[in-house]
C-alpha cells in the first residue's frame, strides 16, 4: 500500500495499472476513517483490481462557522484501516496541491441541492462537487463508492456524473452503525459521554418512523411529528431539519407513496449529526 501526495505521481501509477488492463475502484474520504469508510473500501476491493482511497479534508466544502480547523485527522491510523480493508493507494494531497492560489473553477448541481443539507449549508455541495470532479479527473476510476449515510451527497454525485458525462459508475453503500444504532461518523469523536448517549435519539426517532410506516401510516406530517416528538424529548438535541422527500427528486411530499427518503440533521451540543433511511412501497 502506497501513500502519494502529488497529482502527477498518482496519475503515473494509475495510468500504469490501466495500461495493464486493471480496473480501478475509488473511495473519496476526508479521513479519520471508521467502519463506514472501511465498508466502502471493502466493496471497492471486491469489484476492482486496484483500489484508490483519497484522504483530503476539502476546505471549500466547509462554511465559515463550521469545523474545518478542528476536523479530526490521523493519517497513520487511516493507513492501517485502508491496508486491512484492501486499499492499494492513498492519495493524500495538501490543500495547495488541490487548490492553486488562482483557483477559480467550480462545479454546481442545481435543484437537488436546494433542500436538506444544501439549504442549511450554503456552498457545501458546490465544494463537494468541485473536489469530487477534480478527484475523478485525477484518479479516472471505473467505479466510485459513496455511503448512503450522506444520501443527498450520493444523489447529487450521481446526477453530476450523468449531467456531465463523467465516465465513472457510482455505487451507493449501506449505512454502517454502532451496535446501539448511532450511524458511524468521523464527527462522533466530538461527542462527550453525555452527548454520545443523547445522540442515540437520531436513530431512535427514525426507527419510530419506520414502525409507523410499516403499520400503514402514509401522512408525511404525521411521520414528521413522530420524529420531531422523539427528537424534542432529548434536551441536548437541537433539530436542524427533519425532511420527508421523494428519494429521486429530493422534493418534499405530503402523501407517502413510491420511494421516499427521510433525512434528519440534529445538533447534539455543538456537533451536527445526520441520519436517514429510504422507504420503498
Ligand atoms: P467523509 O465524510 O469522509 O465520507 C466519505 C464517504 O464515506 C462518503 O461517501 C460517506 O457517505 C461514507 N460514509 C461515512 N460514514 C458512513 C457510514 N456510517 N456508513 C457508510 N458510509 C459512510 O463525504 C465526504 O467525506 C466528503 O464530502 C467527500 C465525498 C470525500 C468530498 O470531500
Amino acid at each position: 500500500m502506497q501513500i502519494v501526495n502529488n497529482i502527477s505521481d498518482v496519475r503515473k501509477i494509475i495510468k500504469q495499472w490501466q495500461r495493464e488492463g486493471l480496473s480501478v475502484g475509488f473511495v473519496p474520504t476526508m479521513g479519520y476513517l471508521h467502519e463506514g469508510h472501511a465498508s466502502l473500501i471493502e466493496a471497492a476491493n471486491k469489484e476492482n483490481a486496484k483500489v484508490v482511497v483519497s484522504i483530503f479534508v476539502n476546505p471549500i466544502q466547509f462554511g465559515p462557522k463550521e469545523d474545518l480547523d478542528k476536523y479530526p485527522r490521523d493519517l497513520e491510523r487511516d493507513s492501517k484501516i485502508v491496508e486491512t480493508s484492501g486499499g492499494d493507494l492513498i492519495f493524500n494531497p495538501s490543500p495547495s496541491e488541490m487548490y492553486t492560489e488562482d483557483f477559480s473553477s467550480f462545479v454546481e448541481v442545481n435543484s437537488l441541492t436546494d433542500g436538506l443539507c444544501g439549504a442549511k449549508r450554503p456552498g457545501h455541495f458546490k465544494g463537494v462537487c468541485t473536489v469530487v470532479t477534480k478527484l475523478f479527473n485525477i484518479v479516472t476510476p471505473d467505479k466510485a463508492y459513496f455511503g448512503e449515510k450522506d444520501a443527498q451527497q450520493l444523489a447529487v454525485i450521481k446526477k453530476m456524473v450523468r449531467d456531465l458525462n463523467i465516465p465513472v459508475e457510482i455505487i451507493g453503500c449501506p449505512i454502517i452503525r454502532e451496535n446501539d444504532g448511532l450511524a458511524k461518523s468521523s464527527r462522533n469523536v466530538y461527542l462527550n459521554s453525555e452527548e454520545r448517549a443523547a445522540a442515540l435519539v437520531l436513530s431512535k426517532s427514525l426507527e419510530k418512523a419506520k414502525e409507523a410506516l410499516k403499520s400503514g401510516e402514509r401522512s408525511s406530517e404525521k411521520i414528521r411529528d413522530i420524529i420531531m416528538g422523539t427528537l424534542s424529548s432529548e434536551p441536548l438535541a437541537q433539530i436542524d431539519y427533519v425532511e420527508i422527500v421523494d428519494s429521486i427528486s429530493l422534493t418534499s411530499i405530503d402523501y407517502i407513496e413510491n420511494s421516499i427518503l427521510i433525512a434528519i440533521a440534529v445538533f447534539i451540543g455543538k456537533t451536527r449529526l445526520i441520519d436517514n433511511f429510504t422507504f420503498k412501497l
